[in-house]
């Protein structure tokens, strides 16, 4: 028996689209599926100014393939130098759609985020009165801290006093990787939602360390235990409205992820929607599916969900490249590892 579900096109509320030769090869994967996206502006030298997300937003429609149909929501990286009133018209002329917390150090390109969050207090303010939302990648980078604990830290000691400090800031908690995460979003009625990867609802930390260390499963925040994965399995396909699909996927080249020092990232935008189907199936919560891809996220942004559908068919088993070619290498497209039979039509 053939299943379908048509469900209206999603967008990806949190994607890295790099530049350049790696920004050409990636974008026809995410812009195939997704109507939008939020393109993180980890680049190096990082998008800070609206002249660079302006510049950036033009270079990503330049690489778009003919006919696609898809629109780059752009974010600005918030430093301890970003200018509140720049934040602000960036946001009034329609440029931006975000503002990206990167506390300094804690991932790829996050040198120059924040290191002082009071430093940073005008521009959150001015944000928090705007309306425009901070998407946090929540982790402290404090070295005492072990890896696999730094996102709970981070809620108790640097997230919830912040939101306290500057109420009414609207707040993505970027790819949440804890049951902790989950609760403090539940917990919290108001102007906090959090993304979820696709990996993240697939691998644990056993994936990246059992049997061989797994390089393409390392991402930032780590995976962590099976109770933690299926705490956001249970979020994501709950039907909470805060819950949403961010990717976060991450093309970082196979020899810079196969090294002694790989660089932390999933490539999920080839397969991604071919997974969530499968996992919102093994949960029984296909029928909550296009409000994880295509509902929730818009929702919050204050923006029209896409009005184009996109058909999911369940059938023989989807082939997809294990890697996919990029003028600077090879990226290895992650690998759920588990057969996939559902595909867009
Ligand atoms: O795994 C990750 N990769 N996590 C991040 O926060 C950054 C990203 C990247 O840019 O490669
Ligand atoms: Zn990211």
């Amino acid at each position: 028996m053939t299943q379908s579900l048509t469900i209206r096109r999603p967008d990806d509320w949190h994607l890295h689209l790099r530049d350049g030769a790696m920004l050409a090869a990636v974008l026809p994967e995410s812009a195939r599926h997704f109507a939008r996206a939020i393109i993180m502006p980890n680049l190096v030298p990082p998008v800070v100014t609206g002249q660079d997300a302006a510049a950036y937003r033009a270079r990503i429609m330049a690489a778009l393939p003919e006919g696609a149909d898809f629109t780059p929501l752009m974010t600005l990286y918030l430093t301890e130098e970003t200018d509140a009133r720049e934040v602000a018209a960036a946001h009034a002329s329609g440029l931006i759609t975000a503002v990206k917390l990167y506390p300094a150090g804690a991932t790829t390109n996050s040198a120059s985020g924040v290191r002082d969050f009071n430093a940073a207090r005008p521009v959150l303010e001015t944000m928090a009165e705007i309306g425009l939302p901070l998407c946090v990648h929540g982790e402290v980078t404090d070295p005492e801290i072990d890896i696999f604990d730094r996102e709970a830290v981070f809620i108790d000691r640097v997230l919830d006093p912040l939101r306290r400090a500057v109420p009414g800031l609207r707040v993505v908690m970027e790819h949440v990787t804890t049951k902790d995460a989950v609760a403090y979003v539940t917990s919290e009625p108001r102007d906090l939602a959090a993304t979820i990867t696709t990996h993240h609802l697939v691998i644990n930390r056993n994936h990246i360390l059992v049997g061989g260390i797994k390089p393409h499963y390392y991402c930032l925040p780590v995976a962590k235990r099976e109770e933690h994965r299926l705490a956001l399995r249970a979020a994501a396909t709950s039907g909470d409205a805060m819950f949403f699909l961010g990717t976060d996927s991450a093309p970082h080249t196979d020899p810079l992820k196969e090294s002694a020092c790989g660089c932390a990232g999933c490539f999920t935008a080839p397969n991604t929607l071919s997974i969530l189907a499968h996992v919102f199936e093994q949960e029984g919560a296909l029928d909550r599916l296009e409000g994880f891809t295509s509902l929730n996220g818009p929702a919050f942004y204050r923006l029209p969900a896409n009005e184009a559908r996109i058909t999911l068919t369940k059938g023989d088993r989807v082939t997809y490249p294990s890697k996919i070619e990029t003028g600077d290498g090879p990226v290895t497209v992650f690998d759920p590892g588990f057969a996939l039979h559902w595909r867009v039509s």
